[in-house]
This record gives structure tokens, sequence and C-alpha cells, in this order.
């Protein structure tokens, strides 16, 4: 598999019962404590491994930094909050690469395993499967008015908290056969992630937007206060290609294209195995488990949302 259904990583098989799943992921930092930053591009770069159904293996760090200024101190506490993910991740780390750069970045290229009868992807989505969302939005928003100086210190942290949450429960539905379609949300905000799902799968999907999770009610007044970043605003230009409103409201709208930054899965989940599934990720921590809409026919993939 690779870059046509633009799933969440490249996968290759090996034999009947193995693939590997490869991924890389990196960016500049979101938040001022370096090992946080750390922590939150380590959850990040494996999140595509297990959006996959894969379990991560082997890790390798990728950094640019500008070493005139920052401090060893400080890149040795970011490298430390990514390890100590990949330790929460039973993932070794087994080498890296470092070169100097005007603007920090950091993350990590990961390899994992899969078994090709097991695999989540964005083809496999069906009409009917229910869409569940395993992490509420808004870390775009709200790093956005971190920068700002707009969020309270209740609301960061529950950001913080979010945005390194592991999502190694998606191996765990694959590999019990619950889940065989879905994606994480990240760059691209909910909507684009899910149109390019519905697009793989030649399906559409129906949005209720009054489910959305939130991080906290902070969200909605940042939103209204025009607190959006050049991201989610260039994902709510992109989205109108494949998206009727219905009678959404701005703000929900704003929330719908989020770039999220290490955000949660949103997986397909057939109604039988609903139950199941939910209990499965209320056993694992998972942040959320909502029903946010569903996968309806729509060759063309259009989304519809509705307040
Ligand atoms: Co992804
Ligand atoms: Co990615
Ligand atoms: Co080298």
């Amino acid at each position: 598999m690779g870059a046509s259904t633009s799933d969440d990583a490249g996968v290759y098989r090996i034999d009947r019962n193995r693939a590997l799943v490869q991924t890389v992921d990196f960016f500049t930092p979101i938040v001022d404590d370096p090992f946080v930053y750390g922590q939150i591009a380590g959850a990040n770069a494996l999140s595509d491994v297990y959006a996959m159904g894969g379990r991560p293996l082997t890790a390798m760090n990728l950094m640019g930094i500008p070493t005139d200024v920052v401090p060893p101190k400080m890149i040795n506490a970011i490298f430390r909050g990514g390890a100590s993910k990949l330790k929460e991740a039973k993932c070794v780390l087994v080498g890296g690469h470092t070169i100097r750069n005007p603007e920090p970045v950091y993350g990590m290229a990961v390899t994992g395993l899969v078994s090709p009868r097991r695999l989540i992807t964005n083809a496999n989505a069906k009409p009917g499967d229910l869409l569940v969302l395993t992490k509420p939005l808004g870390t775009g928003v709200i790093t956005t008015g971190i920068k700002r100086g707009l969020v309270s210190s209740g609301t960061i942290k529950k950001a913080i908290r979010c945005m390194c949450h592991l999502n190694a429960v998606g191996a765990t539905l694959a590999e019990r056969g619950l889940v065989c379609a879905g994606t994480d949300v990240t760059g691209f905000g909910l909507l684009g992630h899910l149109g390019s799902l519905c697009r793989a799968s030649s399906v559409g999907a129906e949005i209720q937007a009054g489910q959305l999770p939130c991080i906290s009610n902070e969200v909605k007044e940042l939103i209204v206060n025009d607190c959006i970043p050049g991201g989610s605003r260039e994902n709510l230009k992109t989205a109108a290609e494949f998206v009727e409103w219905s009678n959404a409201m701005d703000w929900q709208k704003v929330l719908l294209a989020d770039a999220q930054t290490s955000g949660g899965l949103l997986l397909c989940v057939a109604p039988r195995h609903l139950n199941k599934v939910l209990k499965i990720l209320k056993e694992a921590r998972a942040l959320c488990a909502v029903v946010i809409g569903q996968i309806v026919r729509s060759p063309k993939g259009k989304i519809r949302v509705q307040r």
C-alpha cells in the first residue's frame, strides 16, 4: 500500500502473516516545555502505525535544531520526551539523525508490524458503519490561543494530556477484528482525513456536529473570537469541495476543520461491534469514545454535516 489511498502509513507485505508499517512525522515546537514537545512529537509519530492497526517495533529520531540558540540541556529534554513515549509503546529507538537548522524541528520515522488480514485502512469503510472518535478536538485552536496568551492553564493542561496520549488502542481493535477502516485525525482536520477515507472507500458520511467532543469549553470561545490557525482556515476552504454544511453553526465548521496535532482515531465501526469497541476504548482509557456520525452511500464521497 502506498500513497494512492492517502493512508496514514506505507504498508509492505513480508509474508502471509506479516507486513511492515512505515511512517515518518515531524514538526516545529507547539509548546514551550522541551520535554513535553518531545512527548507530543513521539506520540504523534507512533500514531500513524496504530492508525493502520499495527504495533510499532523500531523508531529513529529526526531533529533539526539551531545549536547556537538552543542549549544542549534543552535538546536532551526533547529527546527524553520522545524516548518516554517510545518506552510506553514498547518501541525500540535504533538511531537517528540531527542537523543544524534555523528553526527547531523534531519527530521520528517509525516502523511497525501488522497482519495483512487485520489492517485498518482508508479503503475499507462500508455504508452503515458508525464513526467513533477517540480524542476530543481543538488542539489547533488551543495551541494558537496559547501563542496569543488567550488560554487558561487548565485548558493548556488538558490539551497537552490529549496530545501526549498514545493511540495504541487502534492495534488492539484491529487485532480483535473489530475495526478495519479508519484513520487518525491530524493536520488536515477531521473533515480532511474523513474526506480521504470517503474517497478511498467510495462512500459518503454524515456528521452530527452537536456530538463533537471539545478539549474544553474555551475552544468554542476561541473560535468565536477568531483565534484560528492558518492551517485550519486552509482546511475549511478545501472542505467546501466535498462538504454539505446543512444547518451547522460557523464555529462547528471551524472545529471540524481544525488542524490537530497528535489527534485521536476516527474509526469506522459496524453497528454489531459498537458495544465491544466502546468497552475496549473505555478499558484502554481512551480520552473519549463518541459516535459522531456514520458512513453512508455516496459514490462521490460527499460529507453532510448537521447541527
Ligand atoms: Co495519520
Ligand atoms: Co502522519
Ligand atoms: Co547521519
